[in-house]
């Protein structure tokens, strides 16, 4: 705090030199002075705080996100809404106990004009916390937390990702047509692992199934094999998780190590398999997940991302990457609408609110929450792809339980 107070005071200072600099050249030259108003309006760059888990289970998720944004901006020309960019990254770890400082830093010490982050809903309810009493602009290009778009809703908080209800519920409602009667579930025992399987709960359940026992243990533990254990001798008809990251590649070999595979069909929220499938190889061909991207769309404007991600990161993108994008294409819309003056701030959100983003995953628009209306696909693992099946749910809207929005 202090030291930044330090510092926009030697930058006062600097810029009132350059005015009396600047006034005493036209005066020596005989030149009428330009207004003040418009010496004071020198564009200054947009300041975005990137919030995002560079180490941990999460570690690809956050750099995946990281190269989707700035792939977006350099493509409008390193501008959203002709303004120029300056980043200011923090780790956040994946720890809800850090959140709140990590975020009041980016807010009240780099003063970042815009909050982007994260991956875990523990620390993104801290945040949609720290950016509702700071009234700052927060995008959030992962995080699922339900409640951020349900009872935590708010103007200046936005997702261009999805909430964790959307794609369990189409997957439970996938299970539940493929007329499996029992599931278990298991997951890391947070709010996103919860919310999943409860979207996958009410969707199998609404369509005739039973889930039967629900299994979880502490994020980010990956000591599975007593659950295996267990889920090999309940025997359901078909097996739900939320996994992802790190944590996503360990548990796929583990129920293929155990035998399982072949007698038990695994399915989940497509976190499962997407950014995992190099690392996981023959143990996750033929899983069936739900998410709002998949391999094989085929849309023009997917090809274009995907080519100029890969030539750009030497990599392929996945879901991660797309939410990234997707984040800055939002604010690009809303910046632009202002002309970067992000003071205006309702003119702002109304243009984000309104906004039609032309996603690699398919065009989406905002829910009255700020939470993506969107097709959730079906994807079938063949090889390095979770190729595209079928849209197991047409513009899914989440239910925004508690939005008073
Ligand atoms: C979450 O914590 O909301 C979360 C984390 C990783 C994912 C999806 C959701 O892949």
């Amino acid at each position: 705090m202090k030291r930044s107070q330090h510092r926009s005071n030697i930058s006062g200072a600097r810029r009132r030199v350059c005015r009396v600099t600047a006034a005493a050249l036209f005066a020596t030259a005989g030149m009428m002075l330009p207004a003040a108003s418009t010496l004071a309006q020198q564009p200054t760059k947009v300041k975005i705080g990137l919030m995002l888990p560079y180490t941990g289970t999460y570690a690809a998720l956050g750099n995946a996100i990281t190269n989707g944004f700035k792939l977006a901006v350099e493509e409008s020309g390193g501008t959203l809404g002709g303004r120029e960019i300056e980043y200011f990254t923090v780790d956040d770890e994946s720890d809800p106990a850090k959140a709140p400082e990590n975020a009041n830093k980016l807010i009240k010490r780099d003063k970042v004009d815009v909050l982007v982050g994260t991956v875990h809903s523990g620390v993104a309810l801290a945040m949609a916390k720290v950016a509702r009493d700071n009234n700052t602009l927060l995008i959030i290009p992962n995080a699922g937390a339900d409640e951020i778009t349900g009872p935590l809703c708010a103007a200046n908080i936005f997702r261009t990702s999805f909430s964790n209800w959307q794609p369990g519920y189409a997957m439970g409602k996938v299970a539940a047509d493929q007329k499996k009667k029992t599931a278990v579930t298991f997951t890391w025992k947070y709010a996103a692992g919860d919310e999943s399987v409860g979207g996958f709960k009410e969707g199998f359940e609404q369509g005739g199934g039973k889930v039967v026992k629900e299994l979880s243990l502490p994020f980010p533990q990956v000591e599975f094999q007593p659950y295996l254990t267990e889920i090999a001798s309940l025997k359901p008809d078909v097996v739900y998780v939320f996994f992802a990251g790190g944590g996503a590649v360990k548990f796929v070999k583990d129920y293929a190590a155990a035998g399982l595979k072949s007698s038990i069909p695994l399915v989940g929220a497509g976190f499962l398999t997407d950014g995992t499938l190099d690392a996981q190889g023959d143990s996750a061909q033929g899983l069936l997940t739900t998410l709002h991207y998949a391999d094989g769309l085929s849309n023009p404007k997917d090809k274009r991302f995907r080519a100029a991600y890969s030539k750009a990161y030497k990599a392929e993108p996945d879901v991660y990457a797309v939410q990234g994008y997707d984040a800055a294409q939002l604010l690009n819309t809303g910046l632009a609408a202002v002309k970067g003056d992000v003071g205006k701030r309702g003119e702002l959100v109304a243009a984000m609110e309104a906004a039609k983003i032309d996603s690699p995953r398919g065009p989406f628009t905002l829910s009255k929450a700020h939470n993506p209306v969107q097709d959730i696909y079906l994807r079938k693992v063949e090889g390095k792809e979770n190729k595209v099946v079928s849209v197991a749910i047409k513009g899914l809207t989440d239910p925004a339980r508690g939005c008073k929005l």
